[in-house]
């Protein structure tokens, strides 16, 4: 058990997040046995309340391209604070998202926030997002564990997506999930993680 915990702590903490990504497809079968264990989470009620667009579709994965860089635009022109933009500068994001066309896998991920009931009505789902955000969890780490670099995108505002993607209204987009090999070359930023005495705390 202790061998099994220390190689997955080993394993988790060589993750990082890529942003560029080689063309190379993925074998197949790998991205669905990723998908089918974030799918294993737990969910508030067991109602599994996420929901995972593969997109595929060269004409619509530039139109997310294009969505996604409009609002990108205009968020660093006017929305972005000092401070945000100042977070934001040692990752070295900018409006352009190639990514979003090149990676070999672009998943978008929604939170179905509310559903219908059988006699009728509507009733919100108890902890949809705390539910998804765990399955996004398990989804980065199944990506790492079979060899494959992710990106976890949030363009804001993001409902483009749910249009686009064609998905119902009670269904809130949660991000942008991208996957592959990274590029020939790729570096990531030079940023550190907090010790684990300020984040895993005992009383
Ligand atoms: C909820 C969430 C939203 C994120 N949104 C973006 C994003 O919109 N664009 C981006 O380039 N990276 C995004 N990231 C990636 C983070 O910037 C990255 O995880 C963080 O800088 C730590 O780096 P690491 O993943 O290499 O450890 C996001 C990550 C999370 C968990």
């Amino acid at each position: 058990m202790r061998d099994r915990a220390a190689g997955f702590r080993a394993e988790m903490q060589a993750r990082r997040t890529v942003r560029d990504f080689s063309p190379r497809p993925l074998p197949s079968g790998v991205l669905e046995d990723c998908l089918a264990a974030a799918c294993s989470a737990p969910s508030g009620d067991n109602l599994q309340p996420w929901r995972f667009t593969v997109v595929a579709g060269p004409d619509l994965r530039r139109r997310i391209r294009e969505a996604a860089e409009a609002a990108e635009r205009k968020f660093y022109e006017s929305a972005a604070t000092r401070k945000w933009r100042d977070d934001l500068a040692p990752l070295g994001t900018a409006p352009s998202k190639p990514f979003l066309e090149t990676a070999p896998a672009l998943v978008a991920v929604f939170v179905e926030t509310h559903r219908d009931l059988p006699g009728g009505g509507r009733a919100a789902n108890p902890h949809a997002l705390e539910s998804a955000c765990i399955a996004l969890g398990i989804l980065f780490a199944a990506l790492h564990h079979a060899g494959l670099a992710a990106l976890c995108y949030t363009p804001s505002p993001a409902r483009f997506l749910r249009t686009l993607l064609g998905r119902p209204e009670n269904e809130r987009p949660l991000c942008l999930v991208a996957a592959g090999f990274p590029a020939d070359g790729v570096t990531v930023p030079d940023i550190r993680r907090k010790p684990h005495d300020e984040v895993i705390l005992r009383r």
